[in-house]
């Protein structure tokens, strides 16, 4: 039976792994108990939290924010936060500007950058930057990165942007490259112009491919959808994986939480677990390609060591005892 299943062993030897799903299945809780499994199992892990109510720090007991901060044995976590990262992505477009920019055009040119630090994208790409530069500067130094991302249409948008920004860079480059020629002609004759912004550019498509290289290789890169055994979640894991196959991306793993156990006696919960027996049988219907994970849903939230340590062991667990079935086979 076990055996017919789709494994989640490859899932442990993903170098980067992302969790999607909609706001509130676990997507958070899930990324870090999955940073921590892989920790006990000898992993240096980094777990990258872009909540915007971040509060690994209380479950860990540990200020983290913009910085990778050590949790526990190799362990450690960094806080990423949209507004602090708009803020410098456009500090650094401005500073790369200014040193392509005439003097006199400067003012205007700082006065549009303003304007579209609000334009709907500006804050993704500045989200994407970081993750950029996590995934290409600082991995080397972790066997995993976990990435808690935000709710599923904004991380597809995420994820698809190499893609759209290697069109759009390409094309900027092309028509600046077609501006440069027709000034050179006028001021140089004919001979070619440097253009600092040209350097600029090429070096961050060159990163944009590096990473959406990484994203797409899927030996390297895992996404897990998280989901809970009801009608909606289930709608959005379809669609969600439907999405992101479209750009070549291929869901491997579900993490179904907040299983019920099922000793519940209630006539309430008995019904609620009836309802989630359901859902969980549809749930293998549905997505036979992908392996599940079942968590249980914990009398609390999951907001202190002990308790996310619960959910932690139980997906240790779960990854090992899949491997050894996998390597029996
Ligand atoms: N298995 C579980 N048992 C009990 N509470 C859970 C469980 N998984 C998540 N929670 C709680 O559900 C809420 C939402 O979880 P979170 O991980 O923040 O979701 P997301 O990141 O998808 O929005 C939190 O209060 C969390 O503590
Ligand atoms: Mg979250």
């Amino acid at each position: 039976m076990l055996l017919a299943q789709p494994s989640f062993a490859g899932l442990a030897a993903k170098r980067i792994v992302f969790f999607a799903g909609k706001g509130g299945v676990g997507k958070t809780t899930s990324a870090a108990a999955f940073a921590l499994a892989r920790a006990y199992s000898g992993a240096r892990a980094l777990l990258v939290s872009t909540d915007p109510a971040h509060n690994l720090g209380d479950i860990f007991g540990v200020g983290i924010g913009d910085s990778i901060t050590p949790i526990s044995a190799n362990l450690e976590a960094i806080e990423i936060e949209q507004e602090t990262e708009t803020r410098k992505y456009l500090d650094q477009v401005k500073r790369n500007l200014s040193k392509a920019v005439q003097t006199t055009m400067l003012d205007e040119v700082m006065r549009q950058i303003d304007l579209v630090a609000h334009a709907p994208g500006t804050a993704e790409a500045a989200m994407f930057d970081r993750m950029v530069s996590i995934i290409l500067d600082e991995s080397h130094l972790f066997d995993v990165v976990v990435f808690d991302t935000a709710p599923t249409g904004h991380t597809i948008r995420l994820l698809s942007l190499p893609e759209l920004m290697g069109v759009w860079i390409k094309g900027l480059l092309q028509r600046r490259q077609r501006r440069n020629e027709d000034y050179s002609q006028l001021l140089a004759d004919g001979e070619p112009m440097e253009d600092p912004m040209f350097e600029v550019l090429n070096r961050r498509r060159e990163r944009a491919a590096q990473v959406s290289n990484l994203l797409l290789n899927s030996k390297v890169t895992g996404f897990v959808f998280v989901l809970v055994p009801e009608y909606l979640p289930i709608a959005e894991t379809r669609r969600g994986i439907d999405q992101l196959s479209q750009y070549d991306l291929h869901v491997e793993t579900l993490f179904v939480n907040k299983l019920l156990p099922e000793s519940v006696s209630d006539p309430f919960f008995q019904g609620r677990l009836d309802q989630q027996q359901q859902y969980r049988k549809q749930i293998d219907a549905d997505f036979p390609r992908q392996a599940k994970l079942d968590l249980p849903l914990l009398s609390h939230d999951i907001n202190t060591l002990q308790s996310l340590e619960t959910i932690a062991r139980h997906i240790e667990q779960a990854l090992v005892l899949r491997e050894n079935v996998v390597s029996r086979s």
